[in-house]
């Protein structure tokens, strides 16, 4: 327990399990207060009763693909805490390792609505609440972005997946490098593979040759990251003592990236 974050105001968005979660307890455990969303009210319901045991928690379920949800959820933290000072843009989907000739269309866009828009949509809503005037405290805040290995590499995962976490690079730096003098950072961390229930995606409908190619790749480094220790990392770049960190890329993959 640390006060690192302490009267802070967060959202988290995917934090009924796996990363989400993990961010969520680092920041409680920080001294933030953290409103968690997720679409799985199931686990949802299961991480506010763990995670209420931190700290001040407040959830909603809700889909944040659907229009209206990503200004409702900084309206709802506005409306419950008086304020916003962090986003973490965390919630995501892998895709089915399909290469772009094969993508279906459809397909392309809903996974390019969950892994890129939703961080976009929370960010506009986000930006806008950071700079209200007479907002309680100072203006500005900090949105951490969560990409992945797949936002630097090309055959870890399909087209849709890879480069919605490339562009994910470029929405965080457009962020840092628009508001930085208005007391916004924005940054992106680049995790390798993590124990989540992401990985149900490697199951089933899976584009065969695909999955074969990224498992070939997958072996140069079967390291997995720690997603606790990953959380902590994040508390410490959302607050004040990472006031010097704005559009970095944090790679964050057992040294992944570097072969
Ligand atoms: N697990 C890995 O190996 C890995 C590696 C690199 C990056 N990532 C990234 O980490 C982030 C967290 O994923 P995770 O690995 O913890 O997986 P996860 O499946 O455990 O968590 C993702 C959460 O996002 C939620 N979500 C999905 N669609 C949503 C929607 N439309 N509205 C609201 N919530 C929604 C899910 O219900 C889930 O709880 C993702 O952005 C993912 O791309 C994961």
């Amino acid at each position: 327990m640390s006060n690192l974050l302490a009267s802070k105001v967060a959202i988290v968005t995917g934090a009924a399990g796996g990363l989400g979660k993990a961010i969520t307890k680092a920041l409680l455990n920080a001294g933030a207060a953290v409103l968690i969303i997720d679409i799985n009210a199931t686990m949802l319901k299961e991480a506010k009763a763990e995670l209420s045991t931190l700290g001040e928690v407040h959830d909603i379920c809700a889909d944040l693909t659907q229009a209206a949800a990503t200004q409702d959820t900084v309206k709802a933290a506005v409306d419950k805490y008086g304020k916003l000072d962090i986003l973490i843009n965390n919630a995501g989907v892998m895709d089915t390792f399909t290469p772009i000739g094969d993508v279906e269309l459809d397909y392309w866009d809903r996974i390019i609505s969950i892994d890129l828009t939703i961080a976009a949509r929370m960010s506009k809503f986000a930006v806008q609440e950071f700079l209200r005037p007479g907002r309680p405290g100072p203006q500005g805040g900090v949105i951490l972005n969560v990409g992945s290995i797949n936002g630097l590499r090309g055959g870890l995962a399909g087209a849709a997946y890879t480069t919605a976490k490339h562009a994910l690079v470029g929405l965080t730096r457009s962020t840092a490098a628009h508001y930085a003098t208005k007391g916004i950072r924005a940054n992106i961390i680049m995790p390798g593979l993590m124990e989540t229930n992401i990985r149900t995606a490697y199951v089933n409908g899976v584009h065969e040759e695909g999955k074969t190619l990224a498992f070939s790749l997958l072996g140069q480094n079967p390291a997995t990251v720690n997603i606790e220790k990953l959380g902590k990392l994040v508390a410490f770049t959302c607050s004040d003592d990472a006031d010097y960190l704005n559009g970095a890329i944090i790679s964050t993959d057992c040294g992944w990236q570097a072969i």
